[in-house]
């Protein structure tokens, strides 16, 4: 079965199957093209037992972005679109699809792939991994008020011209974190999003940047959750706590905003109210998946001061050998600064096979399968996390505690958009 890639002139069948799929409507006259920001891939029905030309029977778009690693900078696959044709459903296509999506985000020199599934256990059988989920929260409008003012600070209004302080603000402020989207172009346009979307600058009295609050006033003005509040950033408490105390004087026209948050989210410290309340929609999960382990690692800046190296081997036997290149052996070495994960033959990875030539001065051997090596690389999580999961992570003691150190931060978090 051939999956190949997708051009201009199947945008209109690919649209058909995705629209189709998850619902919407494209014009039928002129169809979106596909983003150059993003690989299209397909199988042609026609290829299929009962399948007609000019039918997609299944496909799958891979954007292009970048995410933040712990300070440093990885390429990411971010898989949307993916679907069967009801007519080719229950044929054993989401395999093969799945399968060639992974090899195509090796092929565009992806470290990492990331989804946000519908149904979480069919991409768990392909090495992808739970690492964050969406939360959003109720926040009661009028407990703001009890917030302190701040003083040398001031709010700015978001536009056209002031756009590109808070797109600055945004990478200047999750570039340690780990999972999040660069949020660059063409994915993602330059200027105002739109749509009702708003935001404010805080700035100090020089002008000088330090958070920003961004959100969508509700279409019904009498909804009770007037407001929602995309995100929150700031660089201290005080920048938070300001923030949320511009968010308070909504409370004249709403009595609750809900608030998107990332993993553990620091403005959640500064909340003033325990009357929090999860927001009822099921929250959604993002999962991730290492495509290049070596790029994963390499991605990231090693920790100041850790020093040393372990042996890292990763079994993937979740697709053909080949397929990308998450599974072999690795010299993962840490020094002023940087990783470096050289490559290592399979007869080294052996501990039984004694010593060989690049294993010398290690200080132990890490082994995980696919499932684990997805958790983990990831950052913000450790070896002990994975086993509690009960995904196959095997580490001497002291080599364990330094891929913990080597991968700390917060734990991953994934908002998609401004
Ligand atoms: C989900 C979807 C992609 C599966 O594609 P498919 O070609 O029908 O799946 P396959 O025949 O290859 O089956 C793969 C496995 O998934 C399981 N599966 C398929 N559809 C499923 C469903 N709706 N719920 C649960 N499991 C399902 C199959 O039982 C099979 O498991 P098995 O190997 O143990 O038998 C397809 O049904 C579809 O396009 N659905 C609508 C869009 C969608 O949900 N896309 C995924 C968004 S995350």
């Amino acid at each position: 079965m051939r999956v190949r890639d997708l051009r201009a002139e199947d945008a209109r069948a690919y649209r058909a199957l995705s629209t189709g799929a998850f619902g919407g409507r494209e014009p039928a006259e002129s169809p979106r093209p596909f983003n150059p920001a993003e690989t299209a891939i397909g199988i042609d029905s026609s290829s299929l037992p009962g399948g007609v030309d000019g039918v997609i029977a299944a496909g799958a778009r891979i954007r292009h972005d970048r995410i933040a690693v712990g300070g440093g900078v990885a390429a990411c696959g971010g898989i949307g679109g993916l679907a069967v044709h009801p007519a080719h459903r229950g044929n054993g296509l989401f395999g093969p699809l799945l399968t060639a999506v992974i090899a195509r985000c090796q092929g565009e020199g992806m470290a990492f792939s990331m989804l946000y599934p519908s149904n979480p256990a069919l991409y768990r059988r392909y090495g992808y991994q739970e690492v964050a989920r969406e939360t959003e929260v109720q926040v009661p409008l009028g407990d703001l008020q009890r917030l302190r003012p701040v003083g040398d600070r001031r709010l700015v209004p978001v536009t056209e011209r002031t756009m590109p302080r808070l797109r600055a603000l945004y990478r200047e402020l999750t570039c340690e974190d780990n999972g999040m989207l660069l949020r660059e172009g063409p994915l993602f346009p330059e200027g105002v999003p739109g749509d009702g979307w708003s935001a404010l600058l805080l700035e100090d009295v020089d002008g000088r940047d330090h958070g920003y609050i961004s959100w969508t006033r509700a279409a019904d003005h009498t909804s009770e959750e007037g407001l929602e509040v995309h995100e929150i950033l700031g660089r201290t408490r005080e920048d938070l706590t300001a923030l949320l105390r511009s968010l308070g004087s909504w409370s004249t026209v709403t009595s609750t905003a809900r608030l998107r948050l990332r993993t553990e989210d620091p403005v959640l410290n500064v909340l003033p109210s325990g009357r929090l309340r999860p927001a009822p929609d099921m929250p959604g999960i993002v999962m991730m998946r290492v495509i290049d382990t070596a790029a994963a690692l390499e991605a990231r800046p090693a920790p100041d001061g850790l020093e040393g190296a372990i042996l890292l081997t990763v079994e993937d036997l979740t697709v053909p050998e080949g397929t990308c290149r998450a599974a072999g052996s690795w010299k993962v070495r840490a020094a002023g600064g940087r990783i470096t994960a050289d490559p290592l033959p399979q007869s080294s990875a052996d501990p039984a096979a004694g010593p060989s030539s690049g294993t010398e001065g290690l200080v132990g051997v890490v082994r995980l399968d696919i499932h684990a090596a997805s958790l983990l690389l990831t950052g913000g999580r450790t070896v002990a996390d994975a086993r509690r999961l009960g995904l196959g992570a095997d580490a001497d003691p002291a080599a364990g505690r330094f891929l913990d150190a080597l991968l700390a931060g917060p734990r991953p978090s994934v908002l998609d958009a401004f």
